[in-house]
């Protein structure tokens, strides 16, 4: 079958491939693998490319001949150890987050992503609404972190960061910082950032002379990692869907799009408001690094 042409200023157009992997169905790599066995047809006829666009208003796509149905919405919450990508598949054979959420039993992305040597919450989704909303900065959801600095930092430092600080992709957006306590030659912060830029905490204290040591997302909105143990994965709740201003469309008849969050959450949730529950100590949980033996690569 020859490719469709893909026709300008249509929106619901996605190519097979996309098609089968935002479906829930697998991720893209298995969609091209089945595509390539012949297991796909659209409109009742086999397609080989994984490239062939879709029109998902009047194509109707078959897997192994049967319907494919849109996967029911699904939000998991990871924490990440370091050590692990959130990427899919990494071509030096790292560990990715897929290793540690297989036994979810469905095809769910990464909500933004965490460093390699950065811990913590991780959300991971089928909804890509959902996905966007807590990325987007424009909606300013609170992202909170525990970092260890590199150095001691003094009161004047930690103005700077709360105060915006100019990185090469513009200033910072005001931040909620709080200096948790002091060791020797550590300082010990808790930020919440209401953006999501590239490593932008570890870039932050490196314009104000420090660095970061250890770095673990504690929260994101009013949702906490709490007690889950490291490596571990559990459903978000409907009420921390809720709380993060969403409702799961499976249900309710209709999903909520929150409004501008921005002004909203740095009042409800800045320490000041003393609306939170109080944060786990950085130490508190035995080192992700220390633990990486603990996460043996499960086989794919
Ligand atoms: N900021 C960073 O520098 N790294 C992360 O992984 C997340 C936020």
């Amino acid at each position: 079958m020859p490719p469709k042409r893909l026709p300008e200023g249509r929106r619901k157009i996605k190519t097979l491939e996309r098609v089968l992997s935002k479906a829930g169905a697998g991720s893209r790599t298995d969609a091209r693998s089945w595509i390539a066995a012949g297991g796909v047809c659209v409109n009742g006829r086999p397609v080989l490319d994984p490239d062939y666009w879709v029109d998902l208003d009047s194509d109707k796509v078959t897997l192994n001949g049967k319907p494919l149905r849109k996967a029911a919405p699904a939000y998991l919450l990871l924490y990440k150890p370091t050590g692990y990508l959130t990427t899919w598949k990494d071509p030096q054979g790292r560990p990715t987050v897929y290793d540690l959420t297989g036994d979810a039993g469905m095809w769910l992305s990464p909500v933004g992503r965490l460093d390699l040597d950065t811990s913590g919450l991780l959300i991971m989704t089928n909804d890509n609404a959902f996905a966007e909303y807590l990325t987007n900065p424009e909606h300013a959801v609170p992202k909170t972190y525990q970092v260890k600095a590199g150095t001691l930092l003094t009161d004047d430092q930690i103005t700077r960061l709360r105060d915006g600080v100019s990185l090469k992709d513009g200033v910072t957006r005001p931040a909620i910082v709080t200096r948790l306590r002091e060791s020797a030659r550590n300082t010990f912060l808790e930020i919440t950032i209401t953006e999501g830029r590239n490593r932008q905490v570890r870039r932050m204290l490196e314009v104000v002379d420090s660095g970061v040591r250890k770095l673990v997302r504690t929260a994101i909105g009013p949702v906490r990692i709490g007690d889950l143990p490291i490596g571990k994965w559990r459903m978000l709740t409907a009420e921390e869907l809720k709380s993060l201003g969403w409702t799961n469309p499976s249900t309710s008849e209709r999903p909520q799009r929150p409004r501008s969050k921005s002004r909203e959450y740095s009042n409800r949730y800045s320490r000041k408001s003393g609306n939170e529950t109080p944060a786990p100590r950085l130490e508190a949980r035995s080192s992700p690094s220390d633990r990486q033996g603990k996460h043996p690569r499960p086989k794919r």
